[in-house]
């Protein structure tokens, strides 16, 4: 590379911080993603992620950060981003990191996003159910989409917040009051389950949880998550107790997590994985 292009890269990717593009104006412009060379001339997604400073958050927001496809990274909590973004923008990544905190910056902070993340709200804690956590996250859950609604109506929307088998309903019913609900465009993260059964199977059958493919269909809770074993690849049979112990370490996977981190304080961090698409 010649030393002049080298150090034009370089104050554009400066000034990318220091003057983060004016979405509202790109908004109005017609610019699209394809269109965005906020730093090293790279087209790529927009991305936001709310609740970005929470245990789930703040492992995504790192690996979107190192995800080629990403050209801007939105983070916005209530809580927290500041620091978060400060240490998030330090990786010599190509996407343009900002930070957004409190709800008077919710609206600015979706304006002209693809993708929507929304880890933000209440994890349980042992001896609940995720439907413990159904006032408190809906509520949360309804404010962020009512801000969607007005700066970013056609962005993929994708729920990790739980009970996902309720916040996704929530979504849509808020979605369908505004009239820009496409049922292509909303999802609700239970692949955490497929994760889980394939690691969980491939260890009865002592494979590589890599070789193992384990449909998982229903919800994500309880009974609800139905794990296919008739449909494992590579075909596999399994004896009466196997296939009891399996529904029941696979239904009871986030339990189990939750209770053996009771007082840590900390995530459900395998769950990044379904999320990241790795
Ligand atoms: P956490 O408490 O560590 O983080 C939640 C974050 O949300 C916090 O930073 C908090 O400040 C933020 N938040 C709270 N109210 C907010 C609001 N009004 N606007 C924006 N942000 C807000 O919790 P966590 O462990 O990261 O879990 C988050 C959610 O994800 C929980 O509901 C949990 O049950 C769910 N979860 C789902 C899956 C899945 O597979 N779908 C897996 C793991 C966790
Ligand atoms: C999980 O399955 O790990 C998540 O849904 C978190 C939880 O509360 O179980």
């Amino acid at each position: 590379m010649q030393p002049a292009s080298k150090a034009n890269q370089c104050i554009t990717r400066i000034s990318a911080h220091l003057h983060p593009p004016n979405f509202q104006m790109e908004e109005s412009s017609g610019l699209r993603h394809v269109n965005c060379q906020a730093k090293d001339a790279a087209p790529g997604f927009k991305v936001a992620i709310l609740g970005a400073a929470g245990g789930i958050g703040q492992p995504l927001v790192m690996l979107m950060n190192i995800n080629l496809l990403v050209s801007v990274l939105r983070l916005y909590d209530v809580v927290n981003t500041p620091g978060v973004t400060a240490d998030i923008s330090h990786m010599d990544t190509g996407a343009v990191v900002r930070g957004f905190l409190g709800q008077q910056q919710l609206e600015e902070a979706l304006v002209g996003m693809d993708l929507v993340i929304i880890p933000a709200g209440v994890p349980r804690k042992p001896g609940m159910t995720r439907d413990d956590l159904f006032n408190i996250n809906t509520g949360i859950l309804r404010t962020l989409c009512e801000a969607i609604v007005k700066s970013c109506p056609k962005a993929i929307v994708n729920l990790i917040s739980n009970p996902v088998n309720s916040t996704v309903p929530t979504a849509a019913e808020v979605f369908k009051r505004a009239g820009t609900y496409d049922p292509k465009r909303l999802l609700g993260v239970t692949t955490l389950d497929v994760v889980r059964a394939n690691t969980i199977v491939a260890e009865v059958l002592g494979l590589d949880p890599r070789e193992v493919d384990v449909p998982v269909v229903g919800g994500h809770a309880g009974v609800m998550i139905l794990p296919l074993l008739s449909q494992v690849k590579p075909p596999c049979s399994f004896t009466p107790q196997e296939i009891e112990y399996l529904i029941s370490r696979i239904q009871n996977g986030g339990t189990e997590v939750v209770e053996a981190k009771a007082g840590a304080g900390s995530a459900t961090l395998s769950m990044v994985i379904p999320c990241f698409g790795l």
